[in-house]
């Protein structure tokens, strides 16, 4: 914990006016962040396909994750809680966010891509109900690091055995 008060946090979708905190975080985040032009690309021109969602703080977005939704699947693009906010329950929130989304529209499966090395976005997808499902090697592009291909093979069943507490509002 650092002392950040998470009550009242909740997720909701983005917008056009989250953009400039969430580019923020995306830059201080990875090391081949996406530009500020591709979450405007998303939320304006993939709006059917894709769905972001922000953790809000006081009006303000402190995390953020997406995912497209191909045919019967789910794949999440990114995810990121801002450093001063992480582990207190907010990535744990977004991935909810998203696996509701999910099945509101009727998807039962979810993909994702995440680093090897990644332990703390391994434990949250684990927490979720994502297992190992595959390894796409060098597949980033910084490092040449392989990427461990995760999913979620029963999303109803995965949110019925996060309790009842619906994450979105
Ligand atoms: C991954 C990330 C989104 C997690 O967000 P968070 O708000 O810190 O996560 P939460 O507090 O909700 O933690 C949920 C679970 O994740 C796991 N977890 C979180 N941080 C962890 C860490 N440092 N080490 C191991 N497991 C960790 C735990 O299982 C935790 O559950 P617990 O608190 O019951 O132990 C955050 O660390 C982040 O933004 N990282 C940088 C971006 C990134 O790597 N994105 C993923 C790309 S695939």
């Amino acid at each position: 914990m650092n002392g950040r008060d998470r009550a009242g946090w909740f997720v909701r979708p983005m917008t056009l006016e989250d953009i400039d905190a969430v580019f923020a975080i995306e830059r201080e985040t990875f090391a081949t962040p996406w530009s500020y032009g591709s979450f405007v690309r998303e939320l304006t021109q993939n709006a059917s396909t894709a769905r972001y969602m922000v953790l809000d703080q006081d009006g303000e977005a402190v995390g953020y994750a997406g995912m497209w939704l191909v045919i019967d699947e789910g794949h999440v693009t990114n995810i990121a809680v801002r450093g001063d906010c992480r582990g207190m329950g907010g990535g744990a929130m977004l991935v909810r966010a998203l696996i509701e989304e999910a099945v509101r529209n009727g998807l039962v499966y979810m993909t994702l891509e995440v680093r090897k090395s990644n332990a703390a976005a391994r434990g949250l997808y684990q927490k979720m109900g994502f297992i190992d499902a595959g390894l796409r090697k060098r597949y980033y592009e910084d490092n040449r690091e392989d990427a461990l291909v995760m999913a979620c093979e029963d999303l109803p069943k995965a949110l019925g055995g996060l309790g009842d507490n619906a994450a979105t509002m």
